[in-house]
């Protein structure tokens, strides 16, 4: 057996982060035998400064050659005022589109141990078991756009939101097999009573919804989505989504389990699926040594689960971070009295000596 997983820091907390992933990996490699090797690219910020350009072309064919790959996280300030086609998050978006990654799957799980943390009452909160499914390389993210132009005697700029029949289809496929595996239950989240765009959405995914009698669809708008996570988020089980409206509520979801820090994510396609936790390169704690690793550890049990079926090893991996977080250890994020304060490497050792 041999693995080749690409492993991109990106910036900010990145190299914390990742570091700590492929510890955890390496821990689980040994114990399981998988034979997995690291490839280390440059994307984001970093790779601006070191080759003008935030995503390589050697990046992206090191990604099309792997098994699967490890994404950090781009962007902080130094690159706020750089051409806009070159900003670091551009790294992230191109992997994306290169990939073919359509689909964006991010589970909301609360660990037991962590009931307590949300902002929202533990009543409300235990027992939430759900996952966003996010089209992923549509909708305005990447629909036609101006910087800026003068119209009317006045700048302005825009985006241009579109979704074809075909990008719609296949994600609410995805979003309705998924379903098939969990509880049997779809929330599409639009804006169909204003945009074009949600419409086709709603009437697509009813279509696909035909073929899958045996799961239940809701249709929701995405503003009583958003209220909905927050004041009973146990009654969603896959929540299919577009592109922005994806990225929103999913912040939003993290927090009722804990922290952002604990959230992983899997982008899947039709090339290499890509592995990243959901939030971003944390500036303001980046270089500290004090981020929560877990969202990208459970990024890397994703893709062992996933792109390696190592499923095993995957699960030794999410029992590990349970059993951290169950005896009493904590990064700052998720920290309270009584309980044991740990950096980012504290925390990693105390992961990998659970598996
Ligand atoms: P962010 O997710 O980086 O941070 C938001 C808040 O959450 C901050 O207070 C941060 O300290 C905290 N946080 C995030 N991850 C944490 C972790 N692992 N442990 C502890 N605390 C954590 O969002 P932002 O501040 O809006 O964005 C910062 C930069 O990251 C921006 O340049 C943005 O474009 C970029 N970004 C990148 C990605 C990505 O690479 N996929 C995702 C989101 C944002
Ligand atoms: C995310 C991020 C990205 C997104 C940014 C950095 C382009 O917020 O992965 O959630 O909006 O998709
Ligand atoms: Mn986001």
């Amino acid at each position: 057996m041999s693995y080749k997983i690409t492993v991109i820091p990106g910036d900010g907390i990145g190299k914390e982060i990742t570091d700590s992933a492929v510890e955890v990996l390496e821990k689980v490699d040994e114990k399981f035998g998988l034979g997995l090797s690291y490839t280390y690219k440059d994307a984001g910020g970093t790779a601006y400064d070191k080759f003008g350009t935030p995503l390589p072309d050697d990046t992206i064919e090191a990604c099309k050659a792997s098994d699967g790959v490890l994404f950090g996280a781009v962007g902080g300030d130094k690159w706020d005022n750089v051409d806009p086609a070159l900003r670091p998050e551009k790294a992230i978006l191109g992997l994306r589109k290169n990939l073919g990654l359509y689909a964006n799957l991010r589970p909301v799980k609360v660990a037991d141990a962590l009931v307590e943390y949300s902002p929202l009452k533990p009543e409300l909160v235990k027992g939430v078991d759900l996952v966003i499914v996010r089209e992923l390389i549509g909708g305005i993210y990447f629909g036609d756009k101006c910087e800026s132009e003068q119209h009317n005697g006045a700048e302005r700029a825009w985006d241009l939101e579109n979704y074809s029949v075909p990008e719609v289809d296949r994600i609410a496929k995805l979003a309705f097999e998924t379903a098939k595996l969990r509880r049997g239950k779809v929330t599409s989240v639009d804006k169909a009573n204003v945009l074009a765009t949600s419409r086709l959405w709603r009437r697509t995914v009813a279509k696909v919804a035909e073929s899958y009698p045996d799961v239940e669809l809701n249709n929701l708008y995405v503003d009583n989505c958003a209220m909905q996570l927050a004041i009973r988020p146990t009654q969603f089980d896959v929540i299919v989504t577009g592109n922005l409206f994806g990225d929103i509520l999913s912040d939003e979801a993290a927090v009722v389990g804990g922290s952002i820090g604990m959230m992983p994510s899997a982008s899947i396609g039709t090339s290499t699926s890509l592995y990243e936790p959901i939030h971003g390169s944390a500036p303001d704690i980046a270089g500290k040594g004090i981020a929560n690793p877990m969202g990208t550890i459970l990024s890397a049990a994703m893709l062992l689960r996933y792109s390696l079926h190592e499923e095993a090893a995957a699960k030794a991996i999410e029992a590990a971070v349970d059993k951290a977080l169950a005896d009493g250890y904590r990064t700052p994020d998720l920290w309270k009295e009584g309980f044991q304060k740990a950096n980012t490497e504290e925390i990693t050792k105390v992961i990998c000596e659970r598996i």
